[in-house]
């Protein structure tokens, strides 16, 4: 009996964040912009599954347990618990998973995977001795290292001195997998963004890659090696795999795992920040081949988040928490900001100066204006009915094919990860509504009783109407609970309008006669606050 082939879910992943210390705003930034993304597939009608978590094992939680007092289990759950975990709801991240490295289900198919990796030749017992950098867990080229003032050679994202490592270890066979990843990046250019991460990958595999060590036997905090306990796994290699033991990787077929894996596998997007590119442009795909699994469709490497002009880190202390800027704007503005004021793929720099003014400008006077403006006339003018329009003009059916070329361009940009370009659409068509307003002057055309000027007024607030119901569908999913406020108030739910993407841009959805709630303002004028 075969049965209906399920429609493969877009499948969106974030890195899995080291729990050395509890998440800053750049953890944030990559989990917001997955779960934009992924709310957007989903307003789009599409099955999605947005995977975030924790990587837990390695030296460097280690370490940090130790320095704490804790054993590395407790520690990791300390960490999840109070921190990477309430994250998710400071900034209202709606993913379907969450995984720990430390879970059973993880670890077992880890050992699997790499026990088939064994028997097909890809593994062999070999030595390394060169330089690791714990911050990155990482082994380190000469070429990669920077000299700081007292001599000592140091990695240059931590700054930190790199150590030497001199250790007989199990290695996976990456180098013979040079030739096969190049030619999958040139036939498949979209599968590393942005360019410039393209371009990195790219040299860096035709200068020729070695062969990498895949475990460790001077700790033990990690998956141990089934054919060898005296070893445990490589912390990235049990850490990329995440992705693939989460939806049921190697599973028997007929078990919801495999089901799972069928309908998921491949990633369509592994999204990162540039710092981790490298392993999961090279040695992930490498993997992947290795075990003859289908490659992810793309690895997009943002940008950074600075403070002083240096990325922003647990390790140097630099973070900014999520919740001290959560705490002035509220969860809506922190997704609108972050993904607003940066391009995605470049690094920015937060400030609160620029944080309060964009909220003040776009968010307070640009939309929780235009949303109040309407809100209150509707109420005056027509007892807070939403009334019929009439016939429309020009300038109102301006706004209706506006309202067509933002939508598409909107859908456009967001999906090829342009954030700013898709937000700035929507900025500007609620500009063109404000202007409208202005022109309309609907206040001046009320004080005529006649029939006509009646008329004409139903059709301008009924205009400014629809166009808010537009705005809160396209605006959803980066503002979802502002967003949620506004399309009730609008009189979006109780016309039973669509929140389907393709139909944003259908003019007359809202139905005459609803009610139109004038409600709290959405985006409340703010206290500058002292750290200005
Ligand atoms: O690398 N700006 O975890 P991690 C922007 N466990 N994004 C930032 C950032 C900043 N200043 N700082 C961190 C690890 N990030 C591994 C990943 S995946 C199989 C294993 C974000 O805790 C960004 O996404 O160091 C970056 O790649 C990630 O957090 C690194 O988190
Ligand atoms: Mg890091």
């Amino acid at each position: 009996m075969t049965q209906p082939a399920q429609q493969k879910a877009f499948y969106l992943t974030t890195p899995i964040y080291y729990v050395n210390d509890a998440p800053h705003i750049g953890h944030a930034y990559t989990t917001v912009a997955g779960d934009v993304m992924t709310r957007w597939h989903r307003a789009a009608g599409e099955n999605v599954w947005f995977l975030t978590g924790t990587d837990e094992h390695g030296q460097k939680v280690l370490r940090t347990a130790e320095a704490n007092g804790l054993a590395p289990q407790k520690w990791a759950d300390k960490l999840v618990t109070d921190a990477w975990l309430p994250v998710l709801d400071v900034i209202d991240a709606a993913n379907d998973d969450f995984i720990r490295t430390t879970q059973d289900r993880h670890m077992a198919r880890v050992q699997r995977f790499l026990s088939s990796l064994k028997a097909a030749g890809h593994i062999y017992e070999g030595s390394y001795e060169g330089p690791y950098c714990v911050g990155c867990e990482e082994f380190k080229l000469a070429g990669d290292l920077i000299t700081d003032d007292s001599g000592a050679q140091c990695c240059p994202i931590h700054s930190k001195p790199v150590e030497q490592v001199s250790e007989t270890n199990w290695f996976f066979r990456l180098s013979a997998f040079t030739d096969q990843l190049i030619a999958h990046y040139e036939a498949n250019p979209g599968a590393i963004r942005p360019e410039s991460a393209y371009n990195e990958v790219m040299s860096f595999l035709r200068s020729g890659l070695q062969d990498l060590s895949i475990s460790r036997s001077t700790f033990d905090w990690g998956i141990p090696v089934p054919w060898d306990q005296s070893q445990v796994v490589y912390v990235w290699f049990d850490a990329l795999l995440n992705y693939a033991t989460a939806v049921g990787l190697g599973d028997e077929p007929g078990t919801p795992g495999a089901e799972k894996f069928a309908q998921t596998w491949p990633a369509d997007v592994h999204l990162v920040g540039k710092d981790i590119l490298r392993f999961h442009a090279i040695i992930w795909p490498a993997m992947l081949m290795a075990a003859d699994l289908p490659l992810p469709g793309c690895v997009f490497a943002h940008g950074w988040l600075l403070v002083g002009g240096e990325k922003m880190s647990k390790s140097k202390l630099t973070g900014i928490s999520p919740q001290s800027i959560v705490d002035l704007v509220g969860s809506d503005a922190f997704r609108y900001y972050f993904l607003r004021a940066i391009i995605f793929g470049q690094d920015g720099s937060f400030s609160w100066e620029d944080l309060v003014a964009r909220y003040t400008s776009e968010l307070a006077n640009g939309l929780g204006n235009l949303a109040s403006r309407v809100q209150a006339m509707v109420g005056k003018y027509f007892d807070g009915l939403l009334p019929a329009p009439g016939t429309y003009t020009e300038a109102d059916l301006a706004i209706q094919n506006l309202l067509i070329t933002t939508t598409k361009n909107t859908d456009h940009a967001i999906r090829d990860f342009d954030f700013q370009t898709g937000i700035v659409a929507v900025k500007e068509f609620i500009d063109a509504v404000n202007l409208y307003v202005t022109e309309q002057q609907p206040w001046v055309i009320a004080k005529g009783e006649d029939a006509a000027s009646q008329e004409r007024l139903a059709t301008i607030l009924y205009t400014i109407c629809e166009s808010l119901r537009a705005i809160a569908a396209l605006y959803q999913p980066i503002m979802p609970k502002s967003m949620a406020t506004l399309w009730t108030e609008i009189g979006a739910e109780a016309s039973g309008a669509s929140h389907l993407i393709s139909d944003i841009a259908t003019w007359g959805q809202l139905k005459p006669g609803v009610g139109i709630i004038k409600g709290e303002s959405m985006f409340p004028r703010i206290e500058e606050p002292e750290t200005i």
